[in-house]
C-alpha cells in the first residue's frame, strides 16, 4: 500500500491512523518504548528542502526501533539524471519502505508504479498528505472532532490546499478555501472531490466569507517550493490574504490558528496571529511526528496487537 495523496485513504483508514497516533503519543509521552520495526528500514529521498517531514520521519523510525536512510538530491545519482524507474527498483532491494519529497505529481505515481515497497509523499507540488493528517490530529485533540467543524483556507490553491480539499471529501467537514484569482485550486480536481461528497467545499475570493464564523483558520506560503521566480508577482496577487488579528477577529471565538510552517511572518500571517493564544502551530508541528508513527506502522505491514 502506498500513500501518495489523501484519497488513497478511506475515512475509517483515516480515523484508524488518527487513534493509532494519538495513543502512540501517549505511549511516548509516558516514556514506554515501542519497537515494532525493529530490522526496518526506511528511506528517505528529498529532491527539495525540508525541516518537519525529514526529521519527524527519522525519528519515529527510530522511536519505531528501526533506521533510516536520507538521500538528497545533491548526493544521489538521481541528481545525475538516473530514471526515477531505476531508482525505485533498486532501492526496493534494500530498505522496506520509503519517503518521496518531489517537484510533480506524476514523478511519485512513476516511481510508486516501479517500487515493490510502501511509498509515501513526502510532498509533492500536487499534495502534502502526511501534513494534513498530522492537522486533523491536532484539530481532533482541540476541538474533539472534525464533525461539524468550519475550516477556512485562506491563500495559494498549493498543495496544502488540495490536500484539504480531499480531507473535506472524505471526513466530511465544511471547507472553505479564499484564494484569488489565478490562484484557486484546479476546478478538474474540485469536480472530483465535490462528487460523491455530501460536504460543502467552497472557493471564493472573500476572506471575509471563508474567515467568518470559522472554527479553523489555516495558510500556508505565498509562493511554495520551486516557485521562487514567481514569488514578486505572488506577493501583488496574495495582499489582502493574510492572516491578521482582523481577519482572526471573524472567526469563532475559540478558532485555532493553523500553519505547516516554515512560515513567513507579514506575509501570510502576522507575528502576532502566529504567536498568539489562537495558534497552535507548535502542537501541528510536533503531531507529525505521532501521525508519522502511525502511517509506518500501518504501511509497514506491523500488527504490534496493541
Ligand atoms: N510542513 C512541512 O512539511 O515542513 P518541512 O518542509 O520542514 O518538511
Ligand atoms: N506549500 C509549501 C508547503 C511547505 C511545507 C511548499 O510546497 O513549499
Amino acid at each position: 500500500m502506498n500513500l501518495l495523496t489523501i484519497s488513497d485513504l478511506t475515512k475509517e483508514e483515516i480515523d484508524d491512523l488518527l487513534k493509532r497516533a494519538a495513543s502512540l503519543k501517549e505511549r511516548h509521552k509516558k516514556g514506554i518504548p515501542h519497537n515494532p520495526l525493529r530490522g526496518k528500514t526506511l528511506g528517505l529521498i528529498f529532491e527539495k528542502s525540508s525541516t518537519r517531514t525529514r526529521v519527524s520521519f527519522e525519528t519515529a523510525m527510530q522511536h519505531l526501533g528501526g533506521a533510516s536512510i536520507f538521500i538528497s538530491q545533491r548526493d544521489s545519482q538521481i541528481g545525475r539524471g538516473e530514471p526515477i524507474k531505476d531508482t525505485a527498483r533498486v532501492m526496493s532491494r534494500y530498505v522496506d519502505a520509503v519517503v518521496i519529497r518531489t517537484f510533480g505529481h506524476d514523478i511519485i505515481e512513476e516511481y510508486a508504479r516501479y517500487s515493490s515497497i510502501p511509498v509515501i509523499n513526502g510532498l509533492t507540488d500536487q499534495h502534502h498528505p502526511c501534513q494534513i493528517l498530522a492537522d486533523i490530529l491536532t484539530i481532533v485533540e482541540k476541538k474533539g472532532s472534525y464533525d461539524g467543524l468550519k475550516v477556512a483556507w485562506i491563500g495559494d490553491g498549493n498543495n496544502m490546499a488540495n490536500s484539504w480539499i480531499e480531507a473535506a471529501s472524505s471526513l466530511g467537514f465544511d471547507l472553505t478555501l479564499a484564494c484569488p484569482k489565478g490562484y484557486q485550486p484546479d476546478s478538474g480536481f474540485l469536480k472530483r472531490a465535490r462528487s460523491g461528497s455530501k460536504t460543502g467545499i467552497k472557493v471564493t475570493e472573500s476572506v471575509e466569507e471563508a474567515a467568518s464564523g470559522a472554527d479553523v483558520l489555516n495558510t500556508d506560503v505565498w509562493a511554495s517550493m520551486g516557485q521562487e521566480e514567481e514569488s514578486a508577482r505572488r506577493m501583488k496577487a496574495f495582499a489582502g490574504y493574510q492572516i491578521n488579528s482582523k481577519v482572526l477577529g471573524l472567526a469563532k471565538k475559540d478558532a485555532i490558528v493553523m500553519h505547516c510552517l516554515p512560515a513567513h511572518r507579514g506575509e501570510e500571517i502576522t507575528e502576532e496571529v502566529l504567536e498568539g493564544p489562537h495558534s497552535v502551530v507548535w502542537d501541528e508541528a510536533e503531531n507529525r511526528l505521532h501521525i508519522q508513527k502511525a502511517i509506518l506502522e500501518r504501511l509497514m505491514s506491523v500488527n504490534s496487537g496493541d
